[in-house]
């Protein structure tokens, strides 16, 4: 592992230091490279990349061998950025056996320093099991997209008073359990300031008001690449969609008008090569 990468010790520090944690989704080596020159401590390689990457409706059918092979990227493409990786929909809610191997598969093939798992009660056990075997886990409550369909979409959650207290008793029991950090996503901003107040551990929010510890952002939606839906709680600090599609757009006017290449991109013979059939020949100085 590289000396200057970042570790749990390091994030402890920044919540110490009550510095907001910045922390955004990654998924390929170029990506993750551009993440870590930008000096943001924390990767996500989030099962978003169902969505995002393979063009699926929702996270579900992301594998572990998906998230195993983005992850070595993401680590491949750092140095100092603390990377976690997103452990996938039915690769821990199985069996705590299940929890354990796909985990040690996210650490020992991806590379990854810690796992994230989505849920509350329901997970406890697993979290507390990982983290028994030296596994450092990130807990995901709110929205969890692993549960779209049990949740009926992509709504705010913790709206009812039973929603709350059941999220703030869940919080609890995750930090309980050895949880290092919480991903609170699409909460109201009052109840995400209720359990940063009450954990000890950083909470990151999503949707989740300017009171968590950190912030964690998907990449697409943070750079404009999400060309026709940008969610609310995100913010495009660029239009990068925009500027590949008109790149493009011009990049393959000039191949159908032959104004790519020019002589820039073009090598020649240097000296005349005779085919026997025909003589290539430098072209004239
Ligand atoms: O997969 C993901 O991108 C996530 C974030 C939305 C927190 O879990």
């Amino acid at each position: 592992m590289s000396q200057n990468r970042t570790t749990l010790r390091d994030v402890r520090r920044l919540l110490e230091s009550e510095e907001p944690i910045p922390m955004v989704t990654a998924y390929d080596y170029t990506s993750a490279l551009l993440v870590d020159r930008a000096g943001i401590p924390m990767i996500l390689v989030g099962d978003s990349m169902a969505q995002t990457m393979l063009g699926f409706e929702d996270t579900l059918p992301v594998t572990v061998d998906d998230m195993v092979r983005h992850t070595a990227a993401v680590v491949r493409g750092t140095e100092r950025a603390f990377v976690v990786a997103d452990m996938p929909f039915m690769s821990y809610q199985a069996s705590t056996a299940d929890a354990l191997r796909n985990a040690g598969r996210l650490l020992k093939e991806g590379g990854a320093q810690a796992v994230k798992v989505e849920g509350g009660s329901a997970v406890v056990e697993t979290v507390s099991a990982l983290v028994g075997a030296g596994v450092a886990v990130m807990g995901h409550l709110g929205l969890t997209p692993q549960s779209v369909h049990q949740l009926g979409g992509y709504g705010i959650q913790g709206r009812t008073a039973e929603a709350a207290r059941k999220l703030l008793d869940d919080a609890r029991a995750l930090e309980k359990a050895g949880a290092f950090a919480l991903v609170l996503e699409l909460v109201p901003a009052e109840l995400a300031q209720e359990v940063t107040d009450t954990l000890n551990i950083p909470t990151i929010g999503i949707g989740a008001g300017g009171g968590c510890d950190g912030q964690v952002q998907v990449w697409h939606d943070l750079l404009g690449l999400s060309l026709d839906f940008v969610p609310r709680h995100a913010s495009k600090y660029a239009e990068i969609g925009t500027t590949i599609l008109e790149a493009l757009e011009r990049w393959s006017a000039d191949v159908r008008e032959r104004r790519f290449p020019t002589e820039a991109q073009t090598s020649h013979v240097r000296e005349a090569i005779d085919l026997g059939s025909k003589v290539l020949t430098p072209p004239a100085e």
